[in-house]
């Protein structure tokens, strides 16, 4: 077995081994994974997509890639066809990740890796991370079961205002979102959130890309101040599968918490998905943020997997 620059292969070569993968994640995430592959084939065929391929007798039957965003690398994918071929396909990952961490932390001008392996249950992967110096946190993925579940009662509020996501809403989400997360653990995992510029790089990647599903402005929401109607938070969903939405993110500012307002965004953005028949909402929670998963929970989500990000600072 041989680990191989994935620049040497074509969409052709890697298809089979992206069929699976996209398998895996219907399986075990209820996630649509294939549009995400037709973008990594296309990338592949470009030559443009840095990573590794193991290789047996001219047969992939792993990859790993990164992706550079300045001066930080981030681990885009890692899989290793299980398909019995294999005596130890966790040796072939482990091998796959160690070029991939030794290449960014090598990289000239890198001083920062994150990786976020969603469809890889915690601890599985996480030994070469932990020998390269990596911080590691444990986050769950959560699912809330929509089709049979009663519609909650909202209570009407007048203390606030909640309308849907428009595109007047960048600059002011941002800035929402760069409050909401200062000090916090998930700004250690994403730096992106330190910052306004960051964070609006954040918003752009989830509203314009489909890299985490395609945005759905339908189940999208921001929460204002009926008064001054300054935003006082926000909820914004994708859509991961046909029948699947996925928050990527809510936030409310510091000084507005406890009051609700996070419940009534995320029964606005169910509430929306129920409407229109989807079956499932799921969501990402670091499991040190005690306060948002114990709001998960309350409203009846549960913890289908846990999973590691990883975080390396030169
Ligand atoms: C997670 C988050 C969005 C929750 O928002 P929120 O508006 O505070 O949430 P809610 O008020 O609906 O519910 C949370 C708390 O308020 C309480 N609460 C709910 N309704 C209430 C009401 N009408 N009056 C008083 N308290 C209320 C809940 O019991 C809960 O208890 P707590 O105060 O012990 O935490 C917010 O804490 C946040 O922005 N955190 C930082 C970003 C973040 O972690 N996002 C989630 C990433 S996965």
């Amino acid at each position: 077995m041989e680990i191989l620059d994935l620049r040497h292969f074509s969409a052709v070569d890697l298809r089979p081994l992206l069929d699976d993968e996209t398998q895996l994640w219907e399986r075990s995430l209820s996630w649509d994974y294939s549009g995400s592959a037709a973008m990594i084939l296309r990338y592949v065929d470009a030559k443009i997509l840095p990573g590794y391929a193991a290789v047996d007798r001219g047969l992939i039957f792993g990859y790993a890639f990164f992706v550079y965003e300045g001066s930080k690398g981030v681990i885009g994918d890692l899989f290793v066809a299980n398909g019995g071929r294999l005596p130890d396909p966790h040796a072939v990952e482990t091998r796959l990740l160690v070029h991939v961490i030794e290449t960014l932390q090598q990289s000239p001008g890198i001083n920062r890796v994150e990786a976020q392996l969603l469809a890889h249950e915690t601890g599985v992967v996480a030994q070469p991370f932990v020998d390269q110096g990596f911080h590691r946190h444990a986050r769950l993925f959560m699912v809330l079961p929509l089709e049979n579940s009663a519609k909650p009662a909202t209570p009407s509020r007048t203390d606030i205002e909640i309308r849907r996501w428009s595109e007047q809403d960048y600059q002011p989400a941002a800035a929402v979102i760069t409050s909401a997360y200062r000090g916090h653990v998930d700004s250690e995992i994403n730096d992106q959130y330190r910052t306004l510029s960051g964070s609006l790089r954040f918003l752009n990647n989830i509203v314009r890309f489909p890299g985490c599903g395609a945005f759905d402005p339908e189940s999208s929401f921001v929460a204002l101040h009926p008064k001054t109607r300054t935003l006082l938070g926000l909820i914004l969903c994708s859509r991961v599968r046909q029948d699947v939405g996925h928050v990527t993110q809510v936030c409310v500012l510091p000084e507005c918490r406890s009051k609700g307002i996070g419940e009534a965004l995320l029964e606005c953005s169910t509430n929306n998905l129920r409407q229109r028949k989807f079956s499932l909402l799921s969501l990402t929670v670091t499991e040190a943020n005690a306060r948002a998963v114990d709001l998960y929970l309350r409203l009846g989500f549960d913890t289908k997997r846990v999973f590691d990000a990883f975080v390396w600072e030169g």
